[in-house]
């Protein structure tokens, strides 16, 4: 798509792409989710998109692709890549920022298909993430939040030296749950071995992702 620069991004890791889907991919990727995210009853998301009926599910992966398309902002954006593998949908990596010229910080968030979980897939995932972050948009920071039982992301926020940010307790279906937040700093990121990703079309969505202007000199970011 010409005016919609993004839809030429993509991330290559060793066992997956990463990119924008066209709307049949979206809804293969719809259909992946249907197919179950996580056990039921389990509590994963700060909103249960995954926790209703199938077709429930589905919608709200559309849904939440159309939105952040339609909502897309330089300065408050929401990136949804879907992930394949040997040509399939698996799974989706969302990277977001807010003010990304000021504030240089971007956060991660991602879900795999159940039976494509525990095969090392998210660790690519985040690896590309971070890639595009700080290797090709110039972050400071990135964060995640995972709830404190989700042992497989926070497993992965580790793997990557991200270290502990604040604990916040927030309402999930009329339950408390604690949202353990992690940070990566650019320092921790470079200081690591790099999985290879090749990130390609990137120049072009620069602007729109709010990463076409130098970052704020550091003695002007107020730590408060
Ligand atoms: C979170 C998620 C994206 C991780 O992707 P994944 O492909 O399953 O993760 P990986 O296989 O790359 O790695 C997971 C790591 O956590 C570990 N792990 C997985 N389940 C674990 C568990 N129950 N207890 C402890 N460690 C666990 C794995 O051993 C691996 O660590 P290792 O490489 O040191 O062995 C995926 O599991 C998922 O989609 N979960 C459901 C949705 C979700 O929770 N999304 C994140 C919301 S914050």
């Amino acid at each position: 798509m010409r005016h919609w620069p993004l839809t030429h991004l993509t991330l290559t890791t060793p066992d997956l792409v990463l990119r924008v889907p066209n709307e049949s991919e979206l809804d293969e990727l719809a259909q992946v989710a249907s197919d179950g995210v996580h056990p039921p009853g389990a509590v994963c998301f700060p909103q249960p998109w995954a926790s209703g009926t199938p077709e429930q599910t589905a919608r709200n992966v559309l849904q939440n692709h159309w939105w952040a398309r339609g909502d897309w902002r330089e300065d408050n954006w929401r990136l949804i890549l879907a992930v394949f593998h040997d040509g399939q949908v698996i799974g989706q990596q969302n990277l977001s920022a807010r003010d990304f010229r000021i504030t240089r910080e971007a956060r991660t968030g991602f879900w795999l298909g159940q039976r494509y979980q525990g095969r090392g897939f998210g660790t690519q995932m985040r690896a590309a993430a971070l890639h595009l972050a700080f290797g090709s948009l110039g972050a400071e920071r990135v964060t995640s939040t995972a709830f404190a039982d989700n042992n497989a992301s926070l497993r992965v926020s580790e793997k990557f030296g991200y270290e502990p940010n604040g604990v916040r307790r927030i309402c999930v279906d009329g339950r408390p749950v604690e949202a353990h937040e992690a940070v990566l700093s650019r320092k921790q990121w470079r200081g690591q071995t790099q999985q290879h990703t090749l990130v390609e079309g990137f120049e072009a969505c620069r602007h729109m992702l709010g990463a076409d202007a130098e970052p704020a000199p550091v003695d002007m970011i107020l730590h408060v």
